[in-house]
């Protein structure tokens, strides 16, 4: 078979499936990676009483459109936290055990296997630089302030401006394992269909808010995981969203 398409396709069939290591007994990887405890951490308004301005689902879907270009009004911080919940946000815990999440969005067998890194350009209260969002606490951590990051992270998705142009940019970063553990290759196709649901929630929040996104796959996956420190195997950016007011 010498399309990779194909064969990936071909050996992610549920026959093709190894003993996941949960079936092997192997600890499940926590909910959520370690951070750097020393770092301040950022509360973010509480996203419970935000009511976006537009709050009509059928026109949303309607309206949304992949938007490139943006104003220079900054997002506020119930903006951005009210995206984050939607994106990612944490409702609560499938059990007492607290062994896996429910979150605003779907994810194949619960395992929600994204992180969240922000590259903020422009958003109230928030110096510009790259941010992680802690889903578990619903709060930010700093983790580089470069002040070339923004032209890199452009540079690296082939001179896509709207990545600095926007307010903010979320880049959604796969960890494999948390798939992995119970699916085993097959997994990777759950992180491709869930990132799908993560992007999608992003474009009809932001439009509730006068905002716009554009999701984007095209980046060179070295330079890009380079940059934000992910060894591209264990951890991969899997997908991108800038957001900036219309
Ligand atoms: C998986 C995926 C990858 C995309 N990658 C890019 C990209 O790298 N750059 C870009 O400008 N638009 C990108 N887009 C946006 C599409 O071009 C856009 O959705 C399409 O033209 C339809 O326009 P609409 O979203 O306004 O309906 C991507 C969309 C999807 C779903």
């Amino acid at each position: 078979m010498s399309n990779i398409g194909k064969e990936f396709l071909e050996k992610t069939k549920y026959e093709y499936r190894g003993k996941s290591d949960q079936e092997k007994g192997v600890e499940r990887p926590p909910l959520e990676l370690e951070y750097d405890r020393t770092r301040p951490v950022i509360d973010l308004p509480s996203p419970a009483g935000f009511i976006p301005p537009d709050n009509r689902l059928r026109q949303l879907i309607d309206q949304r459109r992949s938007i490139r270009q943006y104003s220079d009004d900054p997002l506020s911080l119930e903006e951005l936290s009210y995206l984050l919940w939607c994106t990612q946000g944490v409702q609560g815990m499938k059990d007492t055990e607290a062994t896996a999440t429910f979150r605003t969005v779907p994810s194949a067998g619960a395992r929600h296997a994204f992180e969240t890194l922000l590259l903020v350009n422009n958003v109230d209260g928030l110096e510009p630089g790259l941010y992680r969002f802690l889903a578990l606490d619903h709060k930010l951590t700093k983790l580089d302030s470069a002040p070339d990051l923004a032209d890199q992270l452009v540079d690296a998705a082939f001179n896509q401006r709207m990545i600095k142009n926007a307010s903010v940019t979320f880049f959604w970063v796969a960890v494999t394992k948390r798939m992995t553990w119970r699916y085993d290759v097959r997994g990777y196709r759950f992180l491709f269909l869930d990132a799908g649901h993560v992007g999608q929630n992003l474009y009809l929040a932001a439009e509730s808010i006068g905002a716009g996104t554009c999701a984007i796959a095209a980046y060179d996956d070295n330079r890009t995981n380079r940059i934000l420190g992910l060894d591209g195997e264990e951890q991969f950016v899997i997908y991108l969203s800038p957001v900036g007011k219309k």
